[in-house]
């Protein structure tokens, strides 16, 4: 099935590999030899989905907006990781396009001296509204969160019946001229893992790529224990059972195995977020919507930068800490989630 238009073929970046230590920079780095070079920051909690492995449908207790980090803030930390060699930033959330402020987000994160790439991570649905703005600001890339092209099972996954205003953004995010535009499929089983080679299709005549993620434990209610998650050799069996010809690829780090069906305009990856192989090459840093760093996806250990930059902290200051909250990085998110007391409630609050 092809339900999108051709467009322009434009490279896209990748982070494996490209790791370097400026010799005379100020960097971040861990006890185990990681480099960290990308940030991702939540800009906000709320969403106006309620995807069920991730929100209840009566919501969470969201943070009323003044705890959550101003975009001076946001702005003032974008530079100070600059200076300490982090090139890529992403925006998530929540929604992130909830924030009146994303294009001047945008547009101030990418113009920071040294950071190469702006990025976002978004559930689509305001995406037609925004994509022209986001693109004027100078965003590098897309990330559409798509799990079923079938209105019904969009319905039921999402709890909201709007799958044409998802893929009217994805098909104006893919007619502008973004370097990367990926669509993230979350598989779980029996609810769209029949859906791996529609999503494959995709690739036929788009340029973008698409992942097939696994499952996590980031939800209240804990839907992770009801039997659908699906694991990425599980996604991989299910792909080389449809595609014997399937070419190797590169992708960023978190996919781990990336092809391209030949012939194909993009490339399709799964990323394996649960079973955590993917580890060793870890190169990020992220900031909660509440202004915390985490060290880790799977970690509860939390850093307040925000504390600090409401106290008039200086730069030094905040740079230390992100510092230090980067060196205590354990090996794996494993260890990471067997030292921690509690997973936060929902991703929203952690940002993917
Ligand atoms: P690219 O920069 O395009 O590679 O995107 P990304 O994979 O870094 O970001 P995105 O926000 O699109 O996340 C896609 C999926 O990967 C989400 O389900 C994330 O939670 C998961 N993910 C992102 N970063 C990590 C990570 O460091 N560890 C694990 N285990 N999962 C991650
Ligand atoms: N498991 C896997 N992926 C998740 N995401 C949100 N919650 C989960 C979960 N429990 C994904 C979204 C989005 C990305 C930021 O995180 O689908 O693509
Ligand atoms: Fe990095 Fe933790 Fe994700 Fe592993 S689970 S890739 S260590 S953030």
């Amino acid at each position: 099935m092809t339900v999108l238009g051709k467009r322009p073929y434009q490279p896209q970046p990748t982070t494996k590999g490209r790791i370097s230590v400026h010799p005379e920079g100020d960097h971040i780095i861990d006890q185990h030899g990681r480099l960290f070079d990308y940030v991702r920051i939540a800009v906000n909690e709320r969403c106006n989905l309620r995807c069920i492995y991730c929100l209840p449908e009566e919501g969470i207790d969201f943070l009323p907006s003044e705890q959550l980090l101003t975009s001076q803030e946001i702005i003032r930390i974008v530079h100070i990781l600059a200076q300490l060699q982090v090139t890529k930033v992403r925006f998530t959330g929540g929604e992130p396009l909830l924030r009146k402020d994303m294009a001047h987000l945008v547009s101030q994160a990418s113009i920071t001296p040294g950071i190469e790439s702006v990025h976002i991570t978004t559930n689509g649905l305001l995406l037609s509204e925004y994509a022209n703005d986001l693109y004027k600001a100078g965003l590098h890339g897309i990330n559409i969160s798509l799990d079923t092209m079938d209105r019904q099972k969009f319905l039921k996954i999402t709890r909201s019946d709007c799958l044409d205003k998802v893929l009217e953004g994805l098909n104006l995010a893919l007619s502008l001229p973004f370097p990367s535009v990926k669509v993230n499929v979350v598989v779980m089983r029996d609810f769209n893992h029949e859906e791996i080679g529609d999503f494959v299709e995709l690739t036929r005549d788009n340029r973008l790529t698409v992942r097939f993620i696994e499952l996590m434990p980031f939800d209240a209610h804990q839907i992770w224990k009801t039997g659908k998650f699906f694991g990425a050799e599980k996604i991989l069996e299910y792909l080389s059972g449809l595609y014997p010809h399937m070419d190797e690829e590169e992708g960023s780090v978190t996919e781990e195995h990336v092809y391209r069906i030949p012939g194909h305009e993009g490339k399709f990856a799964v990323i394996p977020s649960f079973t955590r192989s993917l580890c060793e090459g870890c190169n990020r840093i992220r900031l909660t919507a509440d202004g915390k760093i985490r060290n880790c996806l799977y970690s509860d250990n939390e850093f307040d930068v925000k504390k600090l930059a409401r106290q008039g902290d200086s730069h030094e200051k905040i740079a230390d800490l992100f510092k230090r909250a980067m060196w205590t990085k354990l090996k794996d998110g494993w260890e990471a989630q067997h030292r921690g007391n509690h997973l936060r409630e929902s991703m929203t609050q952690i940002g993917g």
